[in-house]
């Protein structure tokens, strides 16, 4: 088969898109498949379209790769593609707009709030309406952003405007969350639209205080617990949140669902990741690999299930 695969672009998670890209190729490649990868650019988006490729498979992270748009021009491209579509993509990426959907629906999110760039007075204003809605600690995220890049959790006051200008250089829009300590956990969901099914719940202990980039994507910077080490109702509870919030977005093949499970034992999500890292550090991978299935197997299988 035919197989273009996207990987690096323009977004904040380039590193980690290279990193994915290189191990989709070589799994394409080991498969026997015609593979073609494109660091995508702008400027190669006429190299796409004079491509007759079976099927696309975006390595791509973060804006312009996991937020639908890609995916948009694929579609008008008439290029099938791995992967959930534009408003799955583009809702997955907007935390904010995804926690709406979650707590609608019944799935616990972290109490927070969402502020707009373009709505905001001044910093000073902004901090003010902070420190008196929120207790410390908390956590402030840029809203559209991916592998925990310019995350902070603030533990005292005289960080909290740092951490404000430093999320808003990632996007317009900033999210700040009640700071859940608990365990993180992780579930990889995949499957055709309807029947999807869950990994085992994959318990992440980070060696940094939190799982941060460098825990991510340095070799040792966290330990994967396959199977968590939480009792069986909650690893169904959470299975089946990881399955549903997949669903209530809309996504499509495969996704990875983040979790902290608070210490009160109540799993709260984070977030649905639409192209989850595929790195040699990464969960997706290791979830396959703990139920025997090898990286290799994981990738054939995403285009499997994509043309059916
Ligand atoms: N955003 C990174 C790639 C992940 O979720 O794995
Ligand atoms: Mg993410």
């Amino acid at each position: 088969m035919k197989v273009v695969v996207l990987y690096g672009g323009i977004s904040g998670e380039r590193e980690v898109s290279l990193s994915t890209g290189k191990g989709v190729i070589n799994a394409l490649q080991k498969k026997g498949h015609d593979v073609i990868g494109i660091d995508f650019h702008p400027d190669k988006i006429k190299e796409l379209t004079e491509l007759d490729a079976d099927i696309v498979f975006i390595g791509l992270h973060g804006k312009f790769g996991e937020d639908g748009r890609i995916q948009g021009l694929l579609d008008m491209l008439n290029m099938p593609y791995v992967g959930s579509g534009v408003l799955a993509s583009a809702l997955a990426m907007d935390k904010s707009k995804a926690k709406q959907i979650f707590e609608q629906n019944g799935i616990p999110v972290a109490k927070g709030k969402t502020y707009y760039r373009d709505k905001l007075k001044d910093i000073a204003s902004l901090k003010e309406e902070i420190t008196e809605s929120f207790p410390l600690p908390f956590v402030i995220k840029p809203n559209q952003e991916g592998s925990t890049l310019g995350l902070h959790i603030v533990n005292e006051l005289e960080k909290l405007e740092e951490a404000i200008y430093q999320a808003f250089e990632h996007d317009q829009a900033i999210l700040l969350e009640e700071y859940v300590k608990g365990k993180e956990l992780t579930v990889a969901v995949w499957g055709q639209k309807g029947q999807e099914s869950a990994f085992p719940v994959i318990e992440i202990v980070p060696k940094n205080e939190y799982y941060d980039y460098e825990s991510k994507y340095t070799e040792g910077g966290s330990d994967h617990i396959i199977p968590a080490n939480i009792d069986e109702t909650v690893t169904s509870l959470i299975q089946q949140y990881a399955v549903k919030a997949h669903q209530l977005l809309g996504c499509e093949t495969y996704s990875r669902v983040d979790f902290i499970l608070n210490e009160l034992g109540e799993p709260i999500i984070l977030e649905v990741n639409t192209l989850p890292g595929m790195t040699p550090t990464s969960l997706f991978p290791d979830a396959a690999k703990a139920v025997g299935i090898s990286y290799e197997e994981m990738i054939e299988k995403f285009i499997k299930i994509s043309l059916q």
